[in-house]
């Protein structure tokens, strides 16, 4: 069974090994890798390591080793093809049509023949007679013929039917043009080229194939831009402009920037490490791509409210895929083609060396939303800042950052370092207990043996554990609980399920154990943690404390579902907190 490049590649990508193994094998880190004892021969001394950079894992004992594919293949005793299915099944992809279907498979190298050969043509339009006035405009904005080039960028003839003549003549069917999103049919169903006009954009994948296409008008028409749709070879959630340029960088980062101009000139500039979603937000797909290739991304969107929104969206997708990031802010200029343009590249290095750390941007994102030359402001500055940086964990970085923010409103730093120990000591409490468990026992949730239950979120689920642990050993705490959360905000589905039985049974929630209406492995896990020994004092106070972070937890969840702006919920939720 032949699964295509593509679909694996990207099932590496997602099907994370570290996630995968330690289902299986318990890892300690050491240096860049994790080790643990090898789960394919028996042994007293740990020689199976893993390696999150390289995804792949090794046994120093006998031998074993591969990436997830093959581990799902010795670990659950499966073929190729199996395992493949069962991480597709686990990461959420569904399978495309597999090659078996050899007729869906050639059609995909036909568009990708008919996008490439399509490529050509616009780039000999541009270099062309018919290219005058888009050459004319690239000169304008600064793009240098090499970098023309290197992008393959191209022009599409001001004409309805430039291209769809050209690539019939070359052999090509009308309905592979459709297919590719070349051609458009109009209402009386008469075809006609999608890109008249335009300055165009090749979007070339990892195996640089021609995928797709982006149009820019020379003028100030619209819309500005034109996309390809999404295509059986083209998938804008999965794709990144230039990535296949950028992988190689040896910049030791990616610059995720929004727009093609941005990247071609970042590009001829000598950033070569420079990426952009291709006019969409940032999805978790593109992130896990990335941090296949980077350990660090440096988001340089435009200046503009947008931008910045998208920004702190993406810094939450970005924080998932397990890259450090930083934030680049720039002054003068929207977005980093003009920055270029007008301050020059070593301008823009020196912003890159700058640019700011997470908690540096949050800092700065928050002094932006208050007045901090007058007093209310600078007041309500303090007070919002003190309850962000309480919540960093480092002692050294919540030193340097409370003084920081000092400095932004002009408070004596004691003062304001006293804020933050009050804000840490109030509502920190139960997350500090929390956080020192953990790192004496890093995972505190009891994960159950069953695979399908395991929980996603640990901490949300340590903090259910702990309620449902206080509810059944005391009935009495379930008003209290049933006042703060409901069975939908748990993260774990088996653990909201118990609390929905305890709520519908208060007198006796154990009922649950003889109802019959668990499975056996949801009621052994069940039980295991019902006896569980618990090492919190209950009683309403902590209650209230593992209902808040349920609660947070479920807000977080649903807020970044519905794309909201990370700042803004951790603002609000801080805020409900103190009231
Ligand atoms: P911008 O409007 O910031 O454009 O859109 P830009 O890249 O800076 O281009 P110039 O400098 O004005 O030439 C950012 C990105 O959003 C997508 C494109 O991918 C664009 O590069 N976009 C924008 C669209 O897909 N459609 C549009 O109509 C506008
Ligand atoms: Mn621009």
């Amino acid at each position: 069974m032949a699964f295509s490049d593509a679909f694996l590649e990207e099932l590496s990508a997602r099907a994370d090994i570290v996630d995968l193994v330690s289902r299986h094998v318990e890892l300690k880190k050491q240096g860049g890798r994790l080790v643990g004892l090898c789960p394919f021969h028996s042994e007293k001394t740990p020689s199976f390591s893993v390696s999150p950079d390289k995804q792949l894992f090794y046994c120093f004992g006998c031998g074993a080793g591969g990436g997830a594919i093959q581990f799902a293949m010795r670990m659950e005793n499966l073929p190729f093809a199996d395992a493949v299915r069962a991480l597709a099944d686990r990461a959420g992809l569904t399978i495309p049509e597999e090659a078996s279907d050899r007729e869906a498979m050639e059609r995909r190298e036909t568009l990708y023949r008919l996008n490439r050969e399509a490529a050509r043509f616009f780039h000999q339009n541009l270099k062309g007679p018919g290219g005058a006035k888009a050459r004319d405009y690239l000169q304008k904005r600064n793009l240098s013929p090499a970098a023309v080039t290197h992008f393959g960028l191209g022009f599409a003839p001001d004409d309805w039917d430039g291209l769809l003549k050209a690539m019939t003549a070359a052999g090509f069917a009308k309905a592979d043009l459709l297919s590719a999103g070349l051609v458009v049919a109009g209402k009386t169903g008469s075809l006609y080229d999608r890109f008249r006009g335009r300055l165009i954009f090749p979007i070339i994948d990892l195996r640089k194939r021609v995928v797709g296409f982006g149009g820019r008008v020379l003028d100030d028409s619209l819309p500005k831009y034109l996309n390809s749709p999404d295509t059986p070879v083209f998938s804008k959630s999965q794709n990144l402009f230039a990535l296949f340029l950028a992988k190689n960088t040896k910049q030791g980062r990616l610059i995720l920037a929004e727009g093609y101009m941005d990247v071609v000139s970042l590009h001829q500039a000598g950033f070569d490490c420079a990426v952009a979603s291709l006019g969409t937000a940032l999805t978790p797909q593109q992130a896990m791509l990335m941090a296949k290739y980077t350990r660090e991304v440096v988001i340089s969107y435009d200046m503009d409210a947008a931008g910045q929104k998208a920004a702190a969206r993406a810094i939450g997708i970005l924080e998932q895929a397990g890259v450090s990031i930083r934030v680049l802010r720039m002054k003068g200029a929207k977005d980093p083609d003009e920055y270029i343009g007008r301050f020059g590249r070593e301008a823009f290095a020196a912003l890159l060396t700058g640019a700011e750390t997470q908690t540096e941007y949050r800092l700065s994102a928050l002094a932006g939303q208050h007045d901090l030359t007058a007093d209310e402001g600078r007041l309500n500055f303090c007070r919002e800042a003190a309850l962000m940086l309480a919540a960093i964990p480092s002692n050294a970085e919540r030193d340097i950052f409370t003084v920081r923010a000092a400095e932004l409103s002009r408070v004596a730093p004691d003062a304001l370092k006293s804020d933050v120990r009050r804000a840490r000591a109030r509502l920190g409490k139960q997350a500090g207990r929390d956080a020192a468990r953990k790192a004496a026992r890093p995972e505190q949730a009891l994960q159950p043996a069953d695979r399908a239950l395991r929980y996603e979120n640990t901490h949300s689920a340590s903090a259910e554990e702990g309620l449902l642990q206080m509810v059944f050993a005391d009935p009495a705490l379930l008003t209290e609980a049933a006042e703060l959360v409901c069975p939908e905000d748990f993260s774990a589905p088996l653990l909201g399920k118990l609390f929905a039985f305890a709520l519908a049974h208060p007198d006796d929630p154990g009922l649950a154990f003889a109802a019959g209406a668990f499975a056996p492995e949801e009621l052994s896990h069940l039980a295991r943690l019902i006896h569980k020994p618990s090492d919190v004092a209950a009683g309403p106070q902590a209650v209230r404390d593992c209902a808040g972070i349920i609660r947070d937890e479920s807000g977080l969840r649903r807020a970044v579902a519905e794309g909201a702006d990370p700042l803004l919920i951790y603002r609000q939720s801080r805020r409900e907190s103190i009231q």
